[in-house]
């Protein structure tokens, strides 16, 4: 016993449903994409190359805990450890006999999640086989996020220091007693150590970031 319905009502009934679709459709390609903010505990795993300079850097990014830290592993070379705290205090150092440590401090905390809001649009592009939306901030960084995942998949400095995103996994927490500096850190803040000064100048993308963008 199907209710009778009249051809005509049908097709002005799909013919509004139509119409709506479109609406939607035709707002939501109207705006610019924006970047997705930054998950709050992620681990990535990323290729840089700073001139030809390579490393590998495991990124543990911890928001809730005010904490980021930067493992580097030059290649065939240094690994060095930079762990930023949101109180704008960053010790890099080695773990190996040479016990190299510096403190720095900053005068911003950690990257917020929402570092990357009002990032200027600048189209879609291929770059490393994924289709990203690509972003500017302040022509400092171009930021590459795919398409379909929202994941970031590329960024570069306008130095044309590159970072390639291999992992991306949301909500990995590294364990607390990795975020503990080494001793040798602390209460010598005035004894000349030797100075890790690649990974100062131009190390980390959380640092290179951080000095620019904390303020956002
Ligand atoms: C690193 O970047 C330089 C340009 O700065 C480029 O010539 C070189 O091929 C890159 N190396 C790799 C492994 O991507
Ligand atoms: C910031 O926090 C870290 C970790 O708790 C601590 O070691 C450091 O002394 C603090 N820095 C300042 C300036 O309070």
């Amino acid at each position: 016993m199907a209710p009778t319905v009249k051809p005509k009502s049908l097709f002005l009934l799909h013919l509004a449903i139509s119409f709506q679709i479109f609406l939607i459709t035709s707002k939501s390609t109207d705006a610019a994409p924006v970047p997705a903010p930054w998950p709050p505990q992620f681990h990535a795993i990323l290729f840089m190359n700073n001139s030809g300079t390579l490393q590998k850097v495991d990124l543990w990014y911890d928001w809730p805990n005010g904490r980021n830290i930067n493992i580097i592993q030059n290649q065939l070379g240094k690994l060095t450890y930079d762990l930023e705290w949101d109180n704008g205090t960053s010790y890099i150092y080695t773990l190996d006999a040479n016990k190299e440590c510096r403190v720095l401090h900053f005068p911003v905390g950690i990257l917020r999640p929402s570092w990357l809001d009002g990032a200027e649009y600048l189209g879609q592009k291929y770059v490393d086989k994924f289709l990203c939306n690509v972003w500017t901030k302040v022509d400092f960084i171009w930021y590459y996020e795919d398409v379909v995942t929202k994941r970031p998949v590329h960024w570069v400095f306008y130095t044309g220091y590159t970072a390639d995103v291999i992992t991306f996994k949301v909500g990995a927490v590294l364990e607390d007693p990795k975020w503990q500096a080494p001793v040798y850190c602390f209460g010598n803040e005035g004894e000349e150590r030797p100075l890790l000064n690649s990974v100062v100048t131009d190390s980390s993308s959380g640092k290179l970031i951080r000095e620019v963008f904390s303020a956002f």
